[in-house]
């Protein structure tokens, strides 16, 4: 992780709870000058299912388009993770290719999603 963070093709985010404790945490790499690649997006497991990781991943989209100067935002998820699935259409992902039975996942194939929303 902290060579992760070195890495000059991505910025870091999370959220904090008044203790400073990790709440969330997702980066954003780049891809082209324009598109960006929203990827370990997670949510503290005691504070799922409250909304966090929707109003989180908001917050990054708006931060992708004012700040980062993308018009783009890609994704890769599984077609197993109904949670993250959920979170992203939200948010107006729209899936753009998924390659079927592509990953072992705990020992069984795993569709890769991918998906992408116009900033
Ligand atoms: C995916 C993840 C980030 C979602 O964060 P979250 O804070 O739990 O999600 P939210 O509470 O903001 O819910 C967002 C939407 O997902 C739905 N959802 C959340 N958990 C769900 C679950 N287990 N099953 C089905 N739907 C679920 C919510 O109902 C909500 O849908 P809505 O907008 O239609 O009401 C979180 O579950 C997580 O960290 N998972 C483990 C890591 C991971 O899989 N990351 C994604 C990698 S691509």
């Amino acid at each position: 992780m902290q060579l992760h963070l070195q890495r000059t093709d991505i910025n870091s985010f999370a959220y904090l709870d008044k203790r400073k404790n990790l709440l969330c945490y997702a980066d954003i790499a780049r891809k082209e000058k324009k598109t960006g690649v929203l990827c370990r997006v997670i949510v503290h497991p005691e504070h799922r299912r409250r909304g966090v990781g929707k109003a989180f991943c908001r917050d990054l989209l708006v931060w992708a388009k004012q700040y980062g100067n993308y018009s783009r935002i890609h994704l890769n998820t599984f077609g197993h993770n109904k949670a993250a699935l959920a979170c992203y259409t939200a948010l107006g992902f729209k899936t753009v290719s998924v390659e079927t039975k592509c990953r072992r996942v705990n020992g069984e194939l795993q569709d890769l999603v991918v998906m992408a929303a116009n900033l």
